[in-house]
């Protein structure tokens, strides 16, 4: 385990974050699960994730129950950036600033730290996404730029497009 911080939200709530553990593949199933509006992939690549990505994803606790996660990894094609696959937090905390609070944190961790970019794909419905990563780019004060990526026609079920969103780069 590696705590990477604690800290009070605006509401007052206290925050542990740190990074994912080999056996928490089950934990980051649950939580996507009861976070509700996250796309629920198979059991099997959460255990992976943690198993094998474990140290670019993050947890957020509060009284030692998972609250939100950042699930994430560093593109082996694209090594100076660091990914954000999924990233979500439970209905009853959001708003208070956890999201962006769990993507600094997550930024932070030592495996990630070096990335001169931070990107993820985002469909354009997404508000909330869009509003947490534009958030981030204004903390940082860096750019967030929106390229194509996935199209419609790429998946083999019906879905929107994943435009990559590239936050960067760092100074
Ligand atoms: C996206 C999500 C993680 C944001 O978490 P959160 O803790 O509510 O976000 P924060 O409180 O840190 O807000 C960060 C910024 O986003 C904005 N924001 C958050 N939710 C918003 C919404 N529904 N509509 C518009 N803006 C929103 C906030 O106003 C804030 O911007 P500001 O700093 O300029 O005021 C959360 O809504 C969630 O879990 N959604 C479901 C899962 C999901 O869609 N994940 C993203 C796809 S991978």
């Amino acid at each position: 385990m590696t705590p990477t911080g604690t800290g009070t939200a605006p509401h007052s709530l206290s925050f542990d974050f740190r990074s994912v553990q080999q056996t928490d593949g089950a934990t980051l199933w649950r939580l996507v699960k009861a976070i509700g509006t996250l796309e629920l992939n198979s059991a099997y690549l959460y255990l992976l994730m943690a198993a094998d990505f474990g140290e670019t994803c993050l947890l957020a606790l509060h009284n030692g129950r998972p609250a939100g996660l950042v699930i994430g990894y560093r593109p082996p094609r694209e090594p100076e950036a660091a990914f954000v696959w999924q990233v979500g937090v439970l209905p009853e905390y959001r708003g208070q600033g956890l999201g962006l609070r769990m993507l600094s944190a997550w930024r932070q961790l030592p495996a990630n730290r070096n990335a001169r970019w931070i990107t993820a794909t985002v469909d354009e419905v997404n508000q909330s996404s869009r509003a947490l990563f534009g958030a981030l780019a204004k903390q940082l004060n860096v750019p967030l730029a929106v390229q194509p990526h996935f199209t419609p026609e790429q998946f083999p079920v019906d879905h929107p497009a994943e435009p990559l969103l590239r936050i960067g780069p760092m100074p």
